[in-house]
């Protein structure tokens, strides 16, 4: 289906990027949290709230499948997306997985005042995002076609070079 998911740690710059690829490709852009949002008609600190964590991953693999099947799109991925298998043999059959990488300073950074993640609730740490970045670190890699670092680099430069590392297959 050529799509490109783009995977990693929430604060990443998943969706910031992926809007500035898809200008810079013609493509669609995509995102499951909002779709889930859309679907579920409520916030994702919400959906957490009242119908728990493994709700909101029931209905976060629904709409990757859906997604799936759509050609030659954008798709930013919540930051538990690539965590499951089942969602990552989802995303080989679907295209392309991008893993944007950050180190914990920026990711403290950018989502020093985000109240939209419940899993930074109390983590707003260097120590708490290093912990849990260090448990999934392994799975991203795994899932991942390619890595790029985002400390320190324009949304235009990062895209750029995932455009290149596609091309010619995306276009
Ligand atoms: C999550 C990341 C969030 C969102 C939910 C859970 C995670 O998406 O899906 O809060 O498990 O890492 P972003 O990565 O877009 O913040």
């Amino acid at each position: 289906m050529n799509n490109i998911y783009l995977v990693g740690f929430m604060g990443s710059g998943k969706s910031a990027i992926g809007r500035v690829l898809a200008r810079m490709t013609y493509r669609r852009f995509m995102d499951t949290d909002a779709l889930i949002v859309e679907q579920e008609g409520m916030p994702i600190p919400q959906i957490f709230e009242e119908k728990g964590e493994a709700y909101f991953r029931r209905v976060e693999t629904e709409v990757l499948k859906k997604l799936t099947k759509e050609k030659k799109r954008i798709i930013s991925c919540g930051g538990g997306v690539a965590m499951r298998t089942e969602n990552v043999e989802e995303m080989r059959r679907g295209g392309h997985i991008v893993l944007l990488s950050a180190k914990p300073e920026t990711i403290l950074k950018r989502v020093a005042r985000d109240e939209n993640r419940p899993l930074l609730k109390g983590r707003k740490t260097i120590e708490g995002i290093t912990e849990l970045m260090e448990a999934r670190l392994p799975h991203y890699q795994a899932a991942a076609d390619i890595t790029v670092a985002t400390d320190d680099r324009s949304m235009e430069d990062i895209a750029a070079e995932i455009c290149r590392a596609f091309i010619p297959s995306v276009r």
